[in-house]
């Protein structure tokens, strides 16, 4: 069974090169991406355990750029790992193990396009071809043949939920928690809005119910300062950053202490938006020559439109002094 290769990103660049890194370089790990591996694992695991039961789903859902896609990714690549040390690349039929099948959706995705995307991730000749059930079938058979224990769905907003009031979508999902043997992993944005977990009311609802009766949400958080133990999040965060900011000037401190404030602001928490104005920010001091990164050099950096929108009522509290990003015991340091 052919199987599209995994990316294995194992080159160990140097920490002070500037090449693009490799993906496991690039991630921090956040006390979100913490707690959502420890529920996946719990559950995925105990799935496992299950046998030929219909599994328990799960449903990442939160706002964009809270980083479901980079630690949803983060999980699948450790399963995928562990499984294959633990059974061995191939299967005991001699196919190759796929531990994870992961597709991501693009507007407006339909059954067929689901299923397709499933073969195509599987590179299977067929997948130009057939009725939408067909497409399903090879896709089961891909599954099984690989011993697949994850499908992970990403951005399952994307499907076709309108026309049919959702019905269409949760019979699809749930013939294949039913009859694939895997683990559903479901990310997307405002999943429960489009009644995903619904349990009764409105008409075709019990097949609503039944679907959300197997599914656990995980959501992810923001950043957020309103505690002490919320700030030292932040600032360990700032701090893992600056670890791996390449620059010839930085100094101890540059994000933590001097930025905290105002990268807390910009970014308004959302890791996403955090990441973008670092890398803008980081980008226009290597091409100035300033080589470290100060509030003048980012203020000429654009951030994404919703997080400039929400910048400017949190700067006036933090310039009151009303809030502040910087947990009590490094304010008394630099005080
Ligand atoms: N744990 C993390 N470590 C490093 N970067 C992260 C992490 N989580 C998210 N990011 C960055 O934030 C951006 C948005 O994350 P993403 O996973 O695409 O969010 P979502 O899927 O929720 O919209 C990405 O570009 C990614 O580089
Ligand atoms: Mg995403």
């Amino acid at each position: 069974m052919p199987c599209r290769p995994e990316d294995h990103p194992t080159e160990s660049a140097d920490s002070n090169s500037r090449s693009p890194r490799s993906i496991e370089q690039r991630l921090v790990r956040t006390p979100q991406l913490v707690e959502l591996h420890e529920d996946l694992w719990d559950i995925v695991d105990s799935n496992l355990q299950d046998g030929d039961k219909a599994k328990g789903a799960i449903a990442v859902d939160a706002f964009p750029g809270l980083g479901k896609t980079t630690s949803v990714l983060a999980f699948a690549r450790a399963f995928h790992r562990r499984e294959i040390a633990e059974q061995g690349e191939f299967t005991a039929q001699g196919n190759e193990r796929v531990p994870v099948c992961r597709v991501g959706l693009t507007g407006n995705t339909g059954m067929k396009d689901l299923n397709r995307a499933m073969l195509e991730f599987f590179g299977h000749p067929g997948r130009n071809r057939g009725t939408t059930a067909q497409l399903g079938q090879r896709a089961l058979d891909c599954v099984l043949s690989c011993e697949v224990r994850l499908l992970a769905l990403d951005d399952l907003h994307f499907l076709k939920w309108r026309r049919t009031n959702g019905i269409e979508v949760s019979n699809h999902l749930k013939w294949i928690a039913n009859e694939f043997p895997v683990t559903l992993l479901m990310a997307g944005v405002g999943l429960a809005d489009k009644g995903l977990f619904s349990e009764g009311g409105t008409k075709g609802d019990a097949v609503m119910a039944q679907t959300g009766r197997r599914t656990t949400r995980l959501g992810m958080r923001p950043f957020t300062i309103e505690t002490e133990k919320n700030r030292r999040e932040w600032r360990q965060m700032l701090r893992a950053l600056e670890k791996r900011v390449v620059l010839a000037d930085k100094h101890d401190g540059m994000l933590t202490d001097d930025l905290s404030d105002y990268l807390f602001a910009r970014s308004t928490g959302h890791i996403g938006s955090l990441m973008t104005l670092i890398n803008r920010g980081c980008q226009r001091a290597v091409r100035s020559g300033e080589e470290t990164l100060s509030q003048d050099l980012l203020d000429g950096v654009k951030n994404d439109e919703a997080s400039e929108k929400a910048r400017q009522e949190l700067e006036a509290a933090l310039e009151k002094r009303r809030l502040t990003s910087r947990p009590q015991t490094t304010r008394r340091k630099s005080a």
